[in-house]
């Protein structure tokens, strides 16, 4: 790092701020490399790669087509996501074990034969287990799971990607990032009574809105840094993702090196005070943005309904309510998952529960406690958290995500009533935890959920409003109290983690042939090195085409690990500009209206390949690498378009397709969805533009120039069929 960052700062010539440090000392060519902020590209090589469950499948079918070994960097797999709520940890946990058997040992087994580490169904939440066991200062990681940024509470640049940026790290190509603009936080004063870390976040939420923070890295310093525990700054890191910022990260500092050391890492928090020169800003750094926050005067906040965004303070919250005329009883109160479920939100929530208990109340509304790790939960079942919170009517959940991703199978209110959640989570859409669109989801401190869980009633302020106790006399709640960290340091609890085997050769990676959930990537055919003649245009697509609309989400998830079938969902949603519909275009060949999945299958079935015509900035959205995949499967050839969102034209030259677009964009117009092309294939070189020849039904040919974006290495990927192709081969070699 300290390498790589001497030749950058002599470059540079300027003060750096931390993220930058980070960023930069992992550069794959610091000499060469550009760097200019919110511009250039920069290729990066991480430390490490996480997968959640439901995004590994793909980017490990996919790394296997790769043909390598092993994992060319440190990789890990949570079960997290796939574990639905009903009635309890252990229960759910069984039930989840057998409902999602084949994609656990097929991710089990995979990850025992490429090197991979395999936390098993009931370990806890992704950011969790990466906060206990992996995250450090200084290092950069790369995550397929948007709250990533997590880890940055002990001071590690940790990314949310798709699948395809994992899949290039783990078969060691550089990760690609546009260079991020830095948003400075500083923090001043200390924090004190029912104020916690997560106000901090929900503050800088309302101030940044859920687009605010986009292409930025926020950096908090100051002062008032010191008085957050380091679980406090994950918090807060963690749901940086909600204001759209690349990554959160805190400078190294104190509180740190007493989590590394609670953790059984105090080595890696020696080793990092050697370096803590380097493990924060330079004096003068410039931010592209500053904010300032004083902590001792911050007060807690509640956001929401429906966006994260929509921050009010506890003490304007029940004049909100009523003018807003937000359903005012308060039905579940939902504490944990992997934003809020530290040794120290526990503790805190359990003392509340406690002082309630004292005067001989409990929950009234529902309540849920979901432990962000099995060692959160083994650590609160012994010190005694646990009892406490279930004693006060708490239904504790398995360590997984849970309600927070929709995993909840409530029964309290119908589908459609108009009803109030509030929750330690981080997200809180429309629909998000019960697909209850009614559903009025509102996010805040632990603190403030037990609170207001007492009462049932979303106008209660603990600060200032009394409850009444078992015989009525009033009572304030005392604000919270606990230890950040466990005097008696974490208890493992049940051993959840599966480590890669020595000798892997011969581990054997289960996915069964009938399986319609799983199904194992065949390479992609390379290049013939001939132009393309004579192709039909699938679909020529009208207006908007999001990556939603080349890949629906919703039911189709279930599909992620089996191409073959998720497939049928491709286009689907694209409107065609010959009829104005979706997904209902004509087969050139045999003049028959048909699906858009179908249409390409019987043109794939006959040894046709095909070319989709797209509009402005096709692909827009997400990196969701199944709307690359999908046309090249179906035996697609070229996408082209007036312009393309640049990750999706990554993703599609990734697997071997040609993105190319109009060098004239009204040459848009002048196509007719029953054309045929011919692609010069042949012509393709860095930095010139290709020839279609335009061939429609009656009339004259004629001839357009088609642009790209190809470098000399993407062309490989071109010829050879794919990026992963290329790597096989070049392993090969
Ligand atoms: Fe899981 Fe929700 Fe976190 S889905 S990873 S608990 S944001």
């Amino acid at each position: 790092m300290s390498e790589n960052l001497a030749i950058v700062r002599s470059r540079l010539n300027r003060p750096l701020t931390y993220g930058e440090k980070v960023l930069y000392s992992h550069l794959d060519d610091p000499h060469n490399q550009d760097i200019e902020r919110g511009v250039s590209y920069l290729k990066l090589r991480p430390d490490r790669v996480a997968c959640q469950d439901a995004t590994a499948q793909m980017a490990i079918l996919q790394f296997m087509s790769a043909g390598m070994p092993s994992v060319a960097t440190p990789t890990t797999v949570h079960c997290d996501h796939l574990i639905e709520a009903q009635i309890g940890g252990d229960k759910d946990l069984e039930r989840a074990k057998d409902i999602n058997k084949e994609v656990y040992d097929f991710l089990s087994s995979a990850c025992a034969k490429y090197n991979i580490g395999f936390w098993r169904p009931g370990s806890g939440i992704i950011h969790q287990i990466i906060l206990e066991n992996y995250a450090f200062p200084g290092a950069l990681m790369i995550g397929t799971d948007s709250h990533t940024p997590n880890a940055g509470g002990l001071g590690m640049a940790a990314i949310g990607v798709g699948g395809a940026d994992a899949v290039d790290v783990m078969a060691n190509l550089p990760w690609e990032l546009k260079a991020p603009k830095y948003i400075g936080v500083k923090l001043t004063g200390e924090m004190s009574g029912w104020t916690a870390p997560k106000d901090i976040i929900l503050k800088v939420a309302g101030i940044l809105t859920v687009k605010g923070g986009t292409g930025s890295i926020v950096e908090y310093h100051g002062p008032g840094v010191n008085s957050i525990s380091c679980t406090g700054m994950a918090t807060i890191a963690n749901m940086g993702a909600e204001i759209g910022a690349t990554t959160t990260i805190f400078p190294f500092n104190d509180r740190m090196y007493d989590y590394l050391k609670a953790t059984k890492r105090q080595r890696i928090g020696d080793f990092a005070r050697s370096y803590a020169h380097e493990l924060h800003e330079d004096e003068g750094a410039e931010y592209d943005q500053f904010i300032e926050i004083n902590l001792s005067e911050l007060e807690p906040h509640i956001n929401g309904p429906f966006t994260p965004d929509l921050a009010t303070p506890i003490s304007k919250f029940k004049d909100a309510v009523i003018e807003n005329k937000w359903p005012e009883e308060l039905k579940v109160g939902l504490i944990g998952s992997c934003t809020n479920s530290s040794y120290e939100d526990m503790s805190r929530a359990a003392s509340i529960a406690q002082d309630a208990m004292d005067h001989g109340v409990k929950a009234k509304a529902l309540f849920t406690v979901t432990p962000g790790s099995e060692q959160i939960r083994a650590t609160i079942e012994r010190d005694g958290q646990l009892k406490t919170l279930e004693e006060f009517g708490g239904v504790i959940l398995a360590n997984a995500c849970g309600p927070c991703i929709g995993q909840w199978d409530r029964q309290d209110v119908k589908k459609g009533e108009p009803n109030s959640i509030l929750s330690s989570y981080n997200r809180n859409f429309t629909g998000r935890n019960d697909a209850n669109p009614a559903t009025h989801s509102f996010v805040t401190s632990p603190d403030l959920v037990v609170a207001l869980t007492i009462a049932g009633d979303l106008k209660f302020n603990p600060l200032t409003d009394t409850l009444k106790d078992k015989d009525g006399k009033e009572f304030k709640l005392k604000p919270p109290s606990g230890d950040g960290l466990p005097k008696n340091g974490y208890d493992a609890g049940r051993d959840t983690y599966q480590a890669p085997p020595e000798v892997r050769s011969e581990v054997e990676v289960k996915v069964s042939p009938t399986s319609d959930r799983l199904q194992v990537l065949q390479p992609f055919e390379a290049w013939d090195g001939k132009d393309q003649k004579d192709l039909p245009i699938l679909i020529k697509a009208k207006g908007k085409t999001t990556t939603d609309h080349i890949s629906m989400a919703g039911p189709w998830l279930k599909y992620r690990g089996h191409l073959d079938n998720i497939s049928n969902n491709m286009l689907i949603g694209a409107t065609n500009a010959a009829n104005g519909e979706a997904n209902k275009v004509q087969n050139q060949v045999t003049g028959k209206w048909d699906s858009v999945p179908n249409t390409a299958r019987e043109y794939k079935k006959n040894g046709i390949k095909w070319v989709v015509v797209g509009d402005w900035n096709y692909g827009e959205g997400s990196s969701r690498e199944h709307a690359a995949l999908e046309p090249r499967h179906l035996g697609g050839l070229a996408i082209i378009t007036r312009s393309f969102a640049r990750i999706h034209e990554t993703n599609l030259k990734k697997q071997g397709m040609l993105p190319l677009t109009f060098s004239n964009p009204e040459d848009y117009d002048k196509i007719n969805p029953d054309d045929r092309v011919d692609i010069l294939a042949t012509q393709l070189e860095p930095g010139k533009p290709v020839t279609m020849v335009v061939h429609p039904k009656d009339g004259k040919p004629w001839e357009c120039q088609l642009s790209h974006t190809f470098n000399e290495g993407q062309l490989e990927w071109f010829k050879n069929g794919s990026a992963l192709n290329t790597m096989a081969k070049s392993h090969k070699n």
